[in-house]
């Protein structure tokens, strides 16, 4: 049967190039530095973000919670949205590791924070209050339609962290796709950032790996809060080797994943019994609503994989497709027509 896995960019296998140069990465001990491989990633990251330095990490949770971690103390607010990754999913490791009290914001659909609130949240000087310290944005945003954060808005942000004092953090694990819809670069997004975490191991299709970049004094620090948590990882420049791939030819390709999204979300639009809300298609994830009352997610969910569809609830009535690399156009148009059928069904 012809499997059409939507479920998550994260499924991605590395492509030959990277396992080649996986087998023939030079290698050392990365805790004294000595790992030629993730340094060299480390620069590339670094300059691809424009900031001064970057850190190699296991995964995009272990990204965001060093960077919390390193940014604030214990007791210290961190504003962030509702529905941001940071805050849904990753077990609220800042507060159960570091004692930092998040502040969850309403995300608009759009994965902004709403500027006016983001700045009435933040605490004056009062001895009953936490003190506000870091702003956390996401980009491309997961639960609101994988939308892109555009520079305009960062840099509203930004004047407002400058006004008060706070950092930024980005939450950039799909950076460069959100970089790709808007036909701007990386480091343009970055820019108002204090710290931003990307993922290599999602739509860029390295096996393990995020990075993280920032000036050369946080990386300092961040170095020290991975070994903390237990991110010091030795010869793993066998990993990092697939990332240096990942960064040089797997960036590009990125528009085609956006392309065939908007291209299922177009082949579903029109069914009766699901809503699209095609407009928020700008990147590679496509949000499906169940309308037909008597349709749950996991039952579509369920019948869509008997027919080698595979898509993830996200809600009662809700399910999530994720295109990338393995995904093809007649992929797109298969996976359409099975999905307009098992509705009908
Ligand atoms: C927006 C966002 N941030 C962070 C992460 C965490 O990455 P990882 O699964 O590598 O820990 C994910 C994972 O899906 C994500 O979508």
């Amino acid at each position: 049967m012809r499997i059409v896995d939507l479920r998550s960019d994260t499924i991605t296998r590395p492509t030959p190039a990277m396992r080649r140069a996986m087998a023939e990465a030079e290698v050392g001990d990365d805790v004294f530095g000595e790992d030629p491989t993730i340094n060299r990633l480390e620069e590339m990251a670094a300059n691809r973000l424009g900031k001064e330095a970057g850190l190699f990490v296991a995964s995009g949770t272990m990204g965001n919670l060093v960077c919390l971690l390193t940014h604030c103390g214990r007791g210290d607010e961190v504003l962030l949205g509702d529905a941001s990754h940071t805050f849904l999913y990753e077990q609220g490791g800042s507060a159960g590791l570091g004692g930092i009290h998040p502040r969850p914001l309403g995300n608009q659909p759009d994965g902004t924070l709403e500027l006016d609130h983001l700045e009435a949240a933040i605490r004056p000087d009062n001895i009953h209050f936490p003190r506000t310290r870091l702003i956390v944005l996401e980009n491309t945003h997961n639960r609101c339609s994988g939308s892109p954060l555009t520079p305009d808005y960062m840099k509203d942000v930004g004047d407002i962290a400058r006004r008060h004092g706070l950092r930024i953090h980005v939450d950039g694990a799909r950076i460069f796709n959100a970089a790709a819809a808007l036909g701007v670069t990386a480091s343009h997004l970055a820019s108002e950032a204090d710290s931003v975490m990307f993922c290599l191991s999602k739509g860029l299709a390295a096996p393990v790996g995020s990075v993280v970049c920032g000036s050369r004094d946080f990386i300092k620090e961040a170095r020290r809060t991975r070994k903390l948590v237990g991110g010091g990882m030795r010869q793993a420049g066998v990993i990092a080797a697939a990332g240096i791939v990942a960064l040089t030819e797997m960036i590009d390709r990125l528009k085609d994943d956006h392309e065939n999204a908007r291209r299922l979300g177009e082949g579903i639009a029109e069914t009766k019994g699901l809503s699209v809300d095609l407009p928020r298609i700008q990147t590679n994830m496509i949000y499906i609503n169940i309308t037909r009352s008597d349709l749950s997610s996991a039952d579509l969910a369920h019948r869509l994989a008997r027919e080698g569809v595979l898509v993830l609830p996200t809600g009662p009535r809700q399910l999530r497709a994720v295109t990338h690399r393995h995904i093809t156009r007649e992929d797109m148009d298969h996976a359409a027509r099975v999905i307009r059928q098992a509705v009908k069904g």
